[in-house]
């Protein structure tokens, strides 16, 4: 049985392959209409989504599965003080595989360790979230056509953004991938990730708060939200939460066939003139998000 909890869950070679069949599904949805009968998918959500939660509902229904499960904390029996562990162990009895996501980082490690079902993380913290990374990898992919020989620039909260770090996980295994991480000093991204990840992997990085000057190196802009909910005092979410807000003016500096990205939900940090600008990807990204995940559940229950 498989689990995914972090990107590199997934090697290169599985990466590729379901984003490979997420592509076909793209192209010929009707095909797998019926892949996931009689199969149920569990979402554990003890902490807010709009997108993960809704299009991995989306992509077992797509599959011709069912769906169940709850949105918040507060209305599942975590709120009487049951465990992770417990939870799991129930679940694993009403569906066939589930995604969990939880303000705890290692919850879906836990559940892991107790489920008789496949255990997805949808978000665990600060720290990973690797359906979105492959969301993020389709869209590169199917958008430029390759994962590799690209300089992407990472804007915002780079600290506590989970998204960023499970991305820079996955592409520091494509060769010739450079990063740009734009950020305050306050929001720069862990030493772990500079440590264990970049500098291990002889990555070529430059860390910097001036989006304009590097603005026109850049292939891809991977903008992110500052993440209010990690922040222990408001002062200091205040301060920052403006620090980076990337608007038509300064899309005048990016080349002709740069792509915005954004793993959404957006603040402040991309004016909406943006949307129209065709290298905006972000809404197409939470569209391409689903067929990865109809590829993902097929991948985990043995079914591709
Ligand atoms: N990108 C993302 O994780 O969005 P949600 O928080 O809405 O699921």
């Amino acid at each position: 049985m498989k689990h995914l909890i972090s990107p590199l869950d997934l090697s290169v070679e599985e990466l590729d392959h379901i984003l490979c069949l997420g592509q076909d599904i793209m192209k010929n949805p009707e095909k797998y209409s019926h892949v996931c009968e009689g199969k149920k998918l569990a979402t554990l959500f003890y902490e807010p989504s709009t997108r993960t939660r809704l299009s991995f509902e989306a992509a077992m229904l797509n599959l011709g599965g069912k769906v169940l499960g709850f949105s918040s904390a507060d209305s599942s029996s975590a709120a009487k003080g049951e465990s992770v562990a417990d939870t799991i162990r129930v679940i694993s009895s009403y569906a066939d595989i589930c995604a969990m996501r939880h303000p705890k980082e290692g919850a879906p490690t836990v559940a892991a360790m107790h489920s008789e079902i496949p255990v997805i993380n949808a978000g665990d913290g600060g720290h990973n979230h690797p359906t979105q990374t492959l969301t993020d990898l389709i869209t590169i992919k199917t958008l430029m056509g390759r994962l590799d020989n690209m300089t992407v620039g990472m804007c915002g909260d780079l600290k506590f953004g989970r998204t960023v770090h499970s991305l820079i996980n996955a592409m520091v295994r494509y060769p010739n991938v450079r990063f740009i991480l734009i950020s305050p000093t306050e929001l720069m991204i862990p030493d772990y990730l500079r440590k264990e990840v970049l500098d291990a992997n002889n990555i070529e990085y430059i860390e910097t708060n001036d989006l304009e000057k590097f603005m026109p190196e850049l292939d891809i802009l991977y903008m992110t939200r500052v993440q209010k909910e990690r922040f222990f005092n408001e002062e200091d979410y205040i301060r920052l939460k403006d620090s980076f807000i990337l608007d038509a003016a300064k899309m005048e500096y990016a080349k002709k066939d740069m792509y915005v990205l954004h793993p959404l939900p957006r603040v402040n940090e991309i004016a909406t003139e943006v949307d129209n600008d065709p290298r905006a990807v972000y809404f197409k990204q939470a569209k391409f998000g689903v067929y990865v995940r109809m590829a993902l559940i097929m991948n985990l229950l043995g079914l591709d």
